[in-house]
């Protein structure tokens, strides 16, 4: 039998409503919202001076994925756990495919990874590493397993790097099949001479990983993929955008009517390139693509999510310890594994720097952190809103509870990492109570339950532009 749960007394906020009433649950489904529901329900949650709001979808981490010659220190069970403390009911994770292999068999790879593992629901993006006509048949077939996304590289040269015309064949079918293509927009190829440049003098310490990357390679990147997207008719999703000269491409194109979104992080929100200069190797710690950027580019970037022009929130969640992980790159910056932690703190920083701030109200703060992605990757209404007929992937918010992120915080440190990328940093608003699909799996900030997380198969995201 269903099990029936009843949230009381709280704040219902969506992207759109603000009111209180209460929720009964059935299942894993919302099905009444009303004033002083007089329900029978097995369990009941009061839910006073809370905000109920629907739960955080995250739409990039790096689970269990082999990068910079090791793999991400979080796997699926450890990673969705920590998502869950934070606040975060469903992640879109990145499945590979191994350059000269099947596409469905990088698919297979990661169900086999994931299925099992995980405490909340989750969905793939594919990432194409190369596509020989030969292989476009596979993205059709993709999309009917539910990966209705992919995402493709202009940076790593020599790793997952792909050039334009292969981006242009998978443009071309991706629209084709009214699926979403996922950019990470960086000019890998100049960056890479830069990097040359910068070894060949001598350079060898963290701090060179930002210097060896301009901002303006960046936004080549996102001129170049939004142009190609605009011939190939695909809507565009840009990815981890970082900066002002990124974000004002996107801005000019948008301006133009061509379908592009973009998504930045936490990390280029509230951190910036003054972090490469900390004592000896800590730097390291910071060290991923796109790189911090100069202060200044945060306001452009908070700016941005007013105006819209930024859609999205994702933490880009790509651990590697400090220790022996990072470390690999102590001889030279090159070295350091690409990627930092983030998926359980998004939906604090994001109340704090936004909500409690002023730089954004509280419906916005849900649809950046779970709207507007369930919108863009095929997951809406099921996810994303709460509604009668949705999945009840819902989180109780405490907004005026204060914390001190900290990797010694046993609060906010749920990932399998040995150092917190926002060590120190102070926020009000905190996850309290999570509900995934009806499940009670976290309350009162305690895990209740080790898994039943799904894969989601997600519908498809956008359709032919001509
Ligand atoms: O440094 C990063 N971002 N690592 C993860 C891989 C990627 O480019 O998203
Ligand atoms: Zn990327
Ligand atoms: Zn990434």
């Amino acid at each position: 039998k269903n099990m029936s749960t009843l949230i009381k007394n709280g704040r219902i906020v969506t992207a759109v409503d603000d009111y209180n009433a209460d929720i009964f649950i059935d299942g894993e489904k919302i099905t009444q919202i009303g004033k002083n529901l007089e329900i029978g329900a097995e369990k009941v949650i009061d839910a006073s001076n809370r905000l109920v709001i629907p739960g955080g979808i995250d739409p990039h981490t790096h689970f269990d994925m082999p990068f910079g010659g090791t793999m991400s220190a979080d796997d699926f069970e450890s990673g969705p756990r920590a998502a869950a403390f934070g606040g975060t009911t469903c992640v879109i994770d990145f499945a590979i495919q191994t350059k000269g292999e099947s596409t469905l068999k990088g698919l297979d790879t990661w169900h086999e990874k994931a299925d099992g593992k995980a405490l909340i629901d989750y969905a793939f993006h594919m990432i194409i590493t190369d596509m020989p006509d030969s292989r476009l048949g596979e993205m059709r077939k993709l999309a009917d397993e539910g990966i209705t996304s992919y995402k493709l590289f202009m940076a790593y040269p020599g790793v997952l790097y792909v050039d334009d015309g292969t981006l242009y064949r998978a443009f071309r079918q991706a629209g084709d099949n009214g699926t979403r293509i996922c950019m990470h927009a960086e000019n890998g190829i100049v960056i890479d001479e830069i990097i040359k440049e910068a070894v060949a003098d001598g350079h060898t310490e963290p701090k060179w990983h930002g210097l060896t990357r301009p901002t303006r390679m960046e936004a080549e990147g996102v001129y170049r993929s939004i142009a190609i997207a605009e011939v190939a008719k695909v809507p565009l999703y840009i990815v981890h955008l970082s900066c002002s000269d990124a974000l004002e491409e996107v801005k000019r194109a948008r301006m133009r009517g061509i379908d592009v979104i973009a998504e930045t992080c936490p990390q280029y929100l509230f951190l910036d390139k003054s972090y490469y200069e900390k004592q000896g190797f800590e730097g390291a710690k910071w060290v991923m693509t796109p790189a911090l950027r100069e202060k200044w580019n945060q306001d452009e970037l908070w700016q941005g999510l007013k105006f819209r022009d930024l859609e999205t929130i994702a933490t880009d969640h790509c651990p590697f310890c400090f220790k022996e992980q990072k470390e690999l790159g102590l001889e030279s910056f090159t070295k350091i594994p690409n990627g930092a932690p983030g998926v359980e703190n998004r939906m604090s920083l994001i109340y704090n720097g936004g909500v409690v701030k002023g730089r954004m109200d509280l419906n916005r703060f849900v649809e950046v952190t779970s709207t507007a992605a369930a919108k863009a990757f095929g997951l809406f209404p099921k996810k994303g809103t709460i509604a009668v007929g949705t999945d009840a992937d819902i989180v109780i918010f405490d907004p005026e509870r204060k914390e001190t992120i900290s990797v010694n915080n046993s609060c906010t440190h749920h990932m399998r990492v040995d150092y917190s990328a926002y060590e120190g940093f102070e926020v009000q608003g905190f996850t309290e109570t999570v509900l995934s699909r009806g499940r009670v799996i976290i309350e009162n900030n305690e895990q209740k339950i080790e898994k039943g997380g799904q894969f989601v198969k997600r519908a498809l995201t956008g359709s032919r532009l001509d």
